[in-house]
């Protein structure tokens, strides 16, 4: 596109706010976002000023996947945004841009691809076996949330990184505080440290191991002075914090499972479409709510004829790519055996998720073990009365009420 397309004229800021949805149910206010995109303007309930938001699927691969998009340069910014507090850690792999984000994500990568994560699978399968018979030993009715929906991710990220079943308990409760705003700064502050403590140490524990748990590769790379001791315990936090997030995706999994039964029969009588319908499930899911990090322009640049100004914030919405109807054909539906399927549930571009391998064995051993042993599962209440979380960065159901 040439200089003389690019209009001038801006389109007006939409104010987002984080509406209360329910269930599953697909932002109306996102809806009505990508009708007017495919670049539009928003304001969010905290931050200041506006930014620019992208929903088209080749739009957001392009702001993510673009140096001139830095995500560095979102520290010093009170951009618009939906989480009340805004507390960067300089250095934080989410604040990175290349090439000391790569340097980061390097040290630990081959734990999360998809042979990396392999290596836990059979001891997953294990500990899930033990958590669904104790649910089943118990008798219905049952919370899956609390019986294993929450457990189970914990526990994985636990063996993945190293971190002894003594301490499981404890980088739980860490992880709920940290990401809790309820409780104040002070508290989630002081949770960070306490874990960030525990990971000094078992890093520490490791420096110059060859083990091939996190813990003892970021051990490795800080005793070749790859990365600091600093950056290394920075990343094994998010990396254990962001382990938990299984806990709510699979939680509106079984939740969509649950309430559209013919779903469920079809992954019990064919489990060889299991894999591929997790990925069209996670497609589907409306993982957050609203959007996530912003990125800056470094330049001026323009997208679609839009012409978008070095120092603009630029969000981008994956839950809308997901849905663009030029590369998912009738996308609000579920389609199990959809193919090809190339969503960005787990992002694009250097940001993507590293934990994605990771959810999807878990989601997959999951949905084997649950529909597999529990034969009669369903709801023990009117799906409108599954209680939802509410005023939360990632949705989910707060619990899972099921009979068998
Ligand atoms: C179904 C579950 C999950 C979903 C849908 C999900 C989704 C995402 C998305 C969309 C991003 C952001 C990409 C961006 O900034 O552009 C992300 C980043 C991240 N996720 Fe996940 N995630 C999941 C599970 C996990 C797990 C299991 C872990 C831990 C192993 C994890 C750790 C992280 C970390 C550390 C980042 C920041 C990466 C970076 O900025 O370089 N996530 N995730």
């Amino acid at each position: 596109m040439n200089e003389e397309t690019i209009t001038e004229s801006v389109p007006p800021v939409r104010y987002w706010p984080a509406p209360e949805l329910t269930g599953v149910d697909f932002d109306p206010v996102l809806a009505d976002l990508m009708r007017e995109g495919p670049v539009t303007r928003i304001k969010l309930p905290n931050g200041e000023g506006w930014a620019w938001l992208v929903t088209r699927f080749d739009d957001v691969r392009l702001v993510t996947n673009d140096p001139r998009f830095s995500r560095e340069a979102v520290m010093d910014r009170q951009v618009t945004r939906l989480a009340p507090h805004f507390i960067p850690a300089r250095g934080a792999v989410g604040f990175l841009d290349p090439p000391d984000h790569t340097r980061l994500r390097r040290s630990v990568a081959a734990a999360f691809t998809a042979r990396g994560v392999e290596r836990v699978r059979d001891q997953a399968r294990g500990m899930l076996d033990e958590l669904v018979g104790t649910m089943l030993a118990a008798g219905p009715p049952a919370d899956l949330t609390a019986a294993v929906l929450s457990p189970f991710p914990i526990a994985v990220i636990c063996a993945l990184m190293g971190v002894p079943a003594a301490d499981r308990e404890r980088m739980h409760t860490w992880t709920q505080l940290i990401l809790s705003s309820s409780q104040g700064a002070e508290v989630s502050e002081r949770a960070k440290q306490e874990m960030g403590a525990c990971f000094a140490d078992l890093i520490g524990l490791r420096e110059g191991g060859t083990g091939e748990d996190v813990a003892s590769l970021l051990g490795a790379a800080v005793g070749r002075e790859e990365i600091t001791l600093e950056e290394a315990v920075g990343l094994a936090l998010l990396l254990q914090i962001g382990g938990e997030a299984v806990t709510n995706n699979s939680g509106q999994l079984f939740y969509v499972l649950l309430t559209r039964p013919e779903l469920a029969e079809r992954l019990r009588a064919e489990p060889e479409t299991r894999p591929a319908a997790i990925d069209e499930l996670l497609r589907w899911i409306p993982h957050r709510n609203a959007v996530g990090l912003s990125r800056i322009a470094l330049e001026d640049m323009e997208i679609r004829g839009v012409r978008i100004r070095a120092g603009d914030a630029v969000y981008v919405s994956y839950l809308a790519a997901n849905r663009d109807p030029d590369v998912f054909p009738d996308p609000d539906t579920i389609d199990l055996s959809r193919s090809p399927n190339p969503h960005v549930s787990f992002g694009f571009g250097p940001h993507y998720c590293p934990g994605g391998q990771l959810a999807r064995l878990e989601s997959e051993l999951l949905v084997d073990a649950v529909l597999d042993r529990v034969p009669g599962l369903a709801l023990a209440v009117p799906p409108e009365e599954v209680p939802f979380k509410k005023g939360a960065l990632i949705r989910g159901p707060e619990a899972l009420p099921v009979t068998w």
